[in-house]
């Protein structure tokens, strides 16, 4: 089967009626590799070379719309659970899997808001700072939109377990489609003391089998690997190449939210890398099917104790180049990272990662979306934290990495003024309330503990709750001097 080459648009009358997983393939990224599987093997891998895979689609033969506008008649639509889904209206654009089979728990309703006082901190003009909030996925992150994908995929193939190594929230979402859904059972493996407890109590709610392992995130995912290969369990982490075509529904519903018009700038947190690579893939597809008129650029921000990407990108100069990756500059810099005993660490937990499995993958996305890489310190990350929090619903500390990296981007001057900005907010605000109350509450105990050890020396933006005697008078006091 030949990958795709040229678009076509049909009149929307003629829309999708015939099977849409016949023109889907899964296929290596590999570019002197581009072996081709079928969309019903489950495969974490090409099993000619090893690389990564991608969903590819022969759009030649798929009926796609010709505008993205043609999606808005979903939304009179809400009581059918395909059209309600935020990620599965917009189905034709990852034509995969045959509609009976898809797993769907209303996902993706979420929204893009203009804050003004994030545009403010990051120093663009007003009206041109975006923040998506992912949080709003019923498991409270980003990731319920790729689950979906992999929960679906996970039916067609007949899976009775499926399993993740997670950070916590991959673990949250794919524990909350399991008890929602009875489609599979679920373990989830997770790193000791690495995973932060509102993400934590979510697995063990949602009723997963939740191991944690002696190690962090890196060796919880190389086990679950193993484990998953050698028990035929179904593998839910973002070497899934169907969850990463769910996770492209997140760029269609930023364009959405914008009246279909493409901003300047996309700002996300990277971590294991798969949504930067998903969001390369959604744009490049969408321009190649004459959907957009031009690509955004990409800002993917690495929190600086844990900046693979960056500094394989920026120090070592490492591109996609075609798919002609430097692997002995990739192979050395593990090496050392090995001989150093060098591991992730960063308030960010959820993206206290040093080997991301998707590098190839973004590298590629970077190529496709002139993007840029950048690191930001905790004390960054907070502070951004802070300041999304009291313009608007808040996030965790790996989505502020996003805020605190436009910032840092438009210091820099690479992002202008004028500039419009989209900043992905990955996780809920109370996926890890430990950090916030450490930063705001002014306890030396946790900020010692939880901040200070990782470099965080002040918080210009606390919030300290005020202790006031349980006396009327003495409150009426404090509220006039708060006047
Ligand atoms: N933000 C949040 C809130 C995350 O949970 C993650 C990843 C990322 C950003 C990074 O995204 O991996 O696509 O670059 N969390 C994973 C997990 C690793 O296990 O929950 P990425």
């Amino acid at each position: 089967m030949t990958p795709p080459t040229a678009a076509i648009t049909p009149p929307v009358a003629k829309l999708f009626r015939s099977s849409p997983t016949d023109a889907a393939f899964q296929v290596c990224i590999e570019p002197t590799c581009r072996a081709t599987y079928a969309v019903d093997q489950t495969l974490t891998s090409c099993t000619a070379c090893g690389s990564l895979l991608d969903i590819g689609y022969d759009w030649n033969r798929i009926r796609v719309p010709g505008s993205m506008r043609w999606f808005e008649q979903r939304w009179s639509r809400r009581n059918q659970p395909l059209d309600f889904s935020g990620v599965w209206r917009f189905r034709e654009l990852f034509p995969f899997a045959p509609e009976e089979s898809i797993v769907t728990i209303g996902e993706g309703q979420t929204i893009l808001q203009n804050s003004a006082a994030v545009a403010s901190y990051v120093g663009v003009q007003q009206g041109n700072l975006f923040l998506q909030y992912e949080g709003l996925n019923p498991s409270g992150s980003f990731k319920d939109n790729g689950m979906t994908a992999a929960a679906t995929h996970a039916r067609m193939v007949g899976a009775h377990v499926a399993a993740c190594a997670s950070t916590g929230n991959t673990s949250a979402s794919l524990a909350i489609y399991a008890s929602s859904t009875k489609a599979f059972r679920t373990v989830v493996f997770i790193g000791s003391g690495k995973i932060a407890f509102g993400k934590l109590s979510q697995a063990l709610d949602y009723d997963a089998c939740t191991v944690q392992i002696m190690g962090d995130f890196d060796d919880a995912l190389a086990r679950v690997r193993e484990v998953s290969s050698e028990r035929g369990i179904y593998l839910c982490n973002s070497v899934n190449p169907f969850r990463l075509e769910g996770q492209k529904s997140i760029m269609y519903r930023v364009l959405e939210g914008l009246g279909w018009e493409v901003p300047d700038w996309i700002v996300v947190p990277g971590g294991n890398l798969g949504n930067s690579s998903s969001f390369g893939k959604a744009l490049a597809e969408l321009k190649q099917l004459g959907l957009i008129d031009r690509i955004p650029r990409l800002a993917v921000i690495n929190a600086h104790g844990a900046n693979t990407l960056q500094q394989l990108y920026n120090d070592h100069h490492v591109r996609w180049n075609n798919g002609n990756v430097p692997l002995e500059t990739i192979n050395r810099f593990y090496a050392e990272m090995d001989l150093n005993s060098r591991r992730a660490d960063t308030i960010a937990s959820a993206i206290e990662i040093n080997r991301p499995v998707n590098l190839m993958k973004c590298l590629r996305a970077l190529e496709t979306c002139d993007g840029v890489v950048r690191d930001v310190h905790d004390q960054e990350i907070l502070d951004a934290k802070a300041q999304v929090g009291a313009g608007g619903f808040g996030c965790e500390p790996a989505s502020a990495a996003s805020v605190a990296g436009a910032r840092l981007l438009r210091a820099q001057g690479v992002i202008a003024p004028s500039d419009r900005v989209v900043c992905i907010l990955t996780g809920h605000q109370l996926k890890d309330p430990d950090a916030t109350v450490a930063y705001h509450s002014g306890n030396r105990d946790m900020f010692e503990s939880k901040l200070a050890r990782r470099g965080v020396t002040e918080t210009p933006f606390r919030n300290m709750p005020q202790g006031v005697e349980n006396d009327l008078g003495k409150i009426l006091e404090l509220l006039a001097r708060l006047d």
